[in-house]
């Protein structure tokens, strides 16, 4: 590769070190190396100039800017003369867009499309809301009921609320978000759920495969050939996991191990400890996908039976994903979901990452005016218990922090318009929220706010019963 001229575009802020010092090493001599926008033409088109270059590769994406390149970068660095331009091409998709790449992903392989269930559970005790994509498919999964395909996908709204208290004060903590998934009612298994998460993260999406780590249930031997024989990943480079990690159940019905991919998003994210690595709690790598062997049934006491057929349910969060897609710092930096941040800030004329108090109550409201809205249009209404409750709880904590932020007038029901326009078009459902429930919406600040007066008033109360009305 002598006399050879190396140069490197990328459009990502945390261009790869590691993908950069091997060319470095392979080739031996420096590159020119350009961080920018590839949709720039003009941009584009002066480097291309200026470095007349004659051969164009895309890299890390293999959708192909000229010719794909699955091959190692030596084959490409020995092989082309003149100037060599590496593309890094994953494209920054928006929360709408990979939704949409998912699901006709799943089609194209024989599922049959169907859109969200409701966020209430029918005839389900063990859940106050769906909180997954397969709750709402548990009788397909027993045989109970006989589903319209044996392959599924869905994108599936989903609440949890198990870690409420830290919504807003972690930037990774949410109550409400999407679920992908794709489903087998006893027809393909570990082999084709394996390589099709495969074939998606890296051929589809464009991931960068190095950055990939996979997981299986400790002794599942056979998912961890399929990893390492059939899609060439080292066995270095696969992890084991004990039942904490890998083996998935919530409530009571079908269950089973799982494998999980990891994304890591390089050490700018890492906490930095000897040791860390997949399965460390800090930021670097990311669950993105999880492939549970759906095998058995839990009564919902822990006892365990072997289900009649082998199921596949496969859950990956649609807004972890764009965070790894998009490259940013956390679910409220994605395009839809910063659209509604931003909204939040304009009403309360702040700026967010400028009072780390005042991020709390931004991610919050952000947050939970999601679960709120989506909520209401399934026809939920705030009451004393159950989901009732849950939803009260959601609306006073977001009434208090808008408060807090000191936002004037009837800024829940603006929000929820926002989550509307940027909704419905995946949620038609959201659109025909009624005047009533907006209305609804509007009613609970001011009722928030009286509630709040009266209880700095009153002196009588203790402090005890001030914090708990506080919490709710
Ligand atoms: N049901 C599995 C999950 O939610 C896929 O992670």
């Amino acid at each position: 590769n002598e006399g050879k001229e190396i140069v490197i575009i990328d459009n990502f802020s945390n261009s790869k070190p590691e993908v950069l010092d091997k060319i470095k090493q392979i080739t031996g001599k420096d590159f020119k190396f350009y961080e920018m926008d590839y949709s720039n033409k003009e941009e584009l088109n002066k480097v291309f100039t200026e470095n007349k270059i004659d051969a164009v590769l895309n890299f890390a994406g293999y959708k192909a800017v000229g010719e794909s390149v699955k091959k190692p970068i030596e084959y490409y660095t020995n092989n082309i003369s003149g100037a060599l331009v590496l593309l890094d091409t994953m494209k920054k998709y928006g929360v709408n867009e990979l939704r949409e790449m998912y699901l006709s992903f799943f089609e194209s392989k024989g599922h049959l499309r169907m859109k969200s269930f409701s966020l209430v559970p029918k005839n389900d005790n063990s859940l106050l809301l769906i909180n997954s994509g397969m709750a709402p498919l548990k009788p397909y999964f027993t045989g109970q009921e006989v589903p319209p395909r044996r392959r599924v996908t869905t994108c599936q709204k989903c609440i949890r609320t198990g870690d409420i208290e830290n919504v807003g004060k972690t930037a990774r903590h949410g109550t409400f978000f999407e679920m992908l998934g794709n489903f087998s009612f006893g027809d393909y298994f570990k082999t084709e759920a394996i390589h099709w998460t495969w074939e998606f993260l890296t051929d589809v999406v464009g991931l960068d495969p190095d950055r990939l780590y996979p997981s299986v249930y400790q002794d599942d031997d056979e998912a961890f050939d399929i990893w390492n024989k059939q899609i060439g990943i080292d066995s270095s480079r696969i992890f084991r996991f004990g039942k904490e990690d890998n083996f998935w159940e919530h409530g009571a019905g079908p269950c089973g191990p799982c494998s999980e991919v990891y994304y890591d998003r390089g050490e700018k994210y890492g906490c930095g400890k000897p040791g860390c690595t997949v399965g460390c709690d800090c930021d670097r790598y990311m669950e993105v996908w999880n492939n549970v062997f759906t095998q058995f049934n839990n009564d919902g006491h822990n006892n365990y039976t072997e289900l009649e057929q082998k199921n596949i349910d496969t859950g990956m969060g649609l807004e972890r994903l764009a965070v790894v897609v998009q490259d940013v710092d956390s679910i409220f930096d994605v395009d839809t979901i910063k659209a509604l941040r931003d909204k939040v800030c304009d009403m309360a004329h702040v700026t967010y990452l400028e009072d780390p108090k005042k991020d709390v109550s931004i991610r919050l409201i952000t947050d939970h005016i999601r679960s709120v809205t989506f909520m209401t249009s399934d026809g939920i209404v705030p009451s004393n218990e159950g989901r009732g409750y849950v939803l009260r709880r959601l609306l006073r904590r977001a009434a208090r922090h808008g408060r807090l932020l000191g936002i004037k007038g009837k800024f829940l029901s603006e929000l929820a318009k926002t989550v509307i326009e940027v909704s419905e078009d995946a949620y038609p459902e959201v659109s025909s929220l009624q005047n009533w429930q907006i209305q609804l919406l509007r009613f609970r600040r001011t009722h928030i706010l009286n509630l709040e007066r009266r209880r700095n008033i009153s002196s009588t109360r203790s402090k005890r019963k001030r914090k708990a009305s506080i919490r709710l």
